[in-house]
């Protein structure tokens, strides 16, 4: 006979020990053990001896039901879902206190009810009250949205079994659910995985779509189990840097859409705002005309989106020079300095070097490498670009600039919000034909850091706002120009 197995199971990563310790191996966080069964699930009395049913199995082309996908009524909710929300999936939403999680999720339950769905939005966080107030502020008290203040996954689902099936069901949040068929507390692993496979189950079984609100630790984890993003059909992180209104909501894992896509909001007074042209709000406090900044032409899922690029490199103070990077890669910062100090000849050692990423957005494209290379350079030598120019292009450990992918794309872009130049890898140049922008090919950094270079000033005695654009579009030598036509 099975006997009861308590065991020691860590509230960060779920790994299990059979005695105390104060490290986890597996994720390697300090006091995260808990006791707990961690057979968990099912108690004996309730497994049965009895043979196994018989179902039925059924062909990939049968039929299956009316409308899969549901839209929320937001477009950039759809967006990163890749859709709208499929019947009987379940996402788990993540993301810091108070970056907007249940303001989203308000938002998007009350256009389902207005649209003459059903649409219930369970809290287990806050009071019916404190809901209704924030939907009193969003203006959208009147929307017909079903609401309750539970915690108990049991009376959750069998409310829900009664009257037509819900379409969406929002609970917010999983970490504050518990089920009676495990003993442990609310919130930790076992309870918050019982929890998550008891609603998925009823999702799988009336085809509701469910929304589970997740909390996420100090470091960006889904806080809890990680079991539970293995569970779920998709996972969806919502982001942003404190101080900034910019919210950025990302797919991390969709069984039913692209990963790669984002959808774009800002916090205002009256709740969240989708925006649909991204590249215009990150471009829209530019520091014109300023060194060390240079616009990045990139690709956000199927959207290019630009966006500004900040580099200070000053001199240092320290034995060992600062490098510290905000929205990019640190590993892509060190491999393009060392390109630049083997290759380009110019010296980083003796100076600290920065980099952001403007408006709070996190860029995981390789392409953005010729444009931090060009902005450290503009700042190095307190240079100007260009500052109707925009860059990008994978930098090689060569020196080389290589090829990235949409090239019409991104220059299609920048040619709609008014820039005059792109500044692109060189063998790029058979899918640009007609983008409407002067184009400056570059095969080599070599080139590009001397072309900036030329046009420096030793800092201090920069010639304040002699001209906004430094170079003369004569100046221009003529293999870097590649006009339309
Ligand atoms: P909330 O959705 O409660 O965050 P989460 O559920 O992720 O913890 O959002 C809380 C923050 O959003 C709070 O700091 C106030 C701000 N906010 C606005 O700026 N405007 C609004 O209309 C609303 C409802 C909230
Ligand atoms: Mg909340």
């Amino acid at each position: 006979m099975a006997k009861s197995t308590l065991s020691f199971v860590c509230q960060n990563c779920g790994a299990a020990y059979n005695r105390w310790q104060g490290k986890c191996e597996s994720c390697s966080e300090w006091n995260t053990l808990a006791e707990e069964d961690s057979t968990g699930n099912v108690p004996v009395s309730i497994r049965s001896k009895r043979k196994g049913r018989t179902f039925a199995l059924e062909s990939l082309s049968g039929k299956s039901h009316d409308a899969p996908r549901l839209s929320s009524g937001m477009v950039e909710l759809d967006r990163v879902t890749g859709g709208g929300f499929v019947r009987g999936s379940v996402l788990l939403v993540g993301g810091d206190p108070g970056i907007g999680k249940s303001t989203l999720l308000t938002q998007a339950t009350s256009m389902l009810a207005r649209a003459g769905h059903r649409a219930v939005y369970i809290s287990g966080e806050e009071a019916v009250a404190q809901v209704r107030l924030r939907a009193e502020r969003l203006g959208l008290a009147n929307a017909p949205v079903q609401l309750a203040s539970e915690t108990s996954v049991e009376d959750i689902v069998s409310t829900l079994s009664e009257g037509t099936v819900p379409r969406l069901i929002v609970i917010d949040s999983i970490q504050t659910m518990w089920t009676d068929t495990v003993e442990s507390a609310p919130g930790t692993v076992t309870q918050v995985r019982a929890s998550a496979q008891a609603l998925i189950r009823f999702a799988k079984k009336t085809g509701a779509a469910i929304i589970l609100v997740g909390h996420v630790t100090k470091d960006g984890q889904i806080a809890g189990p990680r079991v539970v993003e293995h569970m779920v059909d998709a996972v969806l992180s919502f982001e942003g840097e404190g101080s900034q209104q910019f919210r950025i909501l990302r797919a991390v894992k969709n069984r039913f859409g692209p990963t790669d896509e984002i959808g774009v909001f800002e916090m205002t007074g009256l709740g969240l705002r989708e925006v649909s042209n991204p590249s215009e709000l990150f471009l829209s406090e530019r520091d014109l005309g300023s060194p060390g900044t240079a616009v990045f032409a990139g690709i956000e899922g199927t959207r290019p989106v630009l966006v500004e690029l900040q580099a200070l490199v000053a001199p240092t103070s320290l034995g060992t020079p600062r490098r510290a990077v905000v929205g990019w890669d640190p590993s892509r910062l060190s491999m393009v300095l060392a390109v630049l100090e083997a290759h380009c000849g110019v010296k980083l050692s003796g100076h600290d070097v920065y980099l952001n990423v403007a408006g709070g957005l996190r860029i995981q494209e390789p392409a953005a490498d010729l444009a931090a290379a060009a902005a450290l350079v503009s700042s190095l030598v307190n240079a100007p670009l260009p500052t109707d120019a925009v860059y990008f292009g994978e930098v090689s450990l060569s020196g080389a600039i290589r090829p990235v992918a949409q090239t019409s794309a991104r220059l299609k872009e920048a040619a709609k919000l008014g820039f005059g130049r792109a500044v692109l890898p060189e063998s790029a140049r058979g899918d640009v034909s007609d983008a409407g922008l002067a184009l400056n090919s570059v095969g080599g950094l070599t080139t590009l850091v001397a072309e900036i270079a030329a046009r420096g000033t030793p800092r201090g005695n920069h010639q304040t706002q002699r001209d906004a654009e430094p170079v003369e579009k004569n100046a221009t030598p003529a293999r870097f120009r590649r006009e339309k036509g």
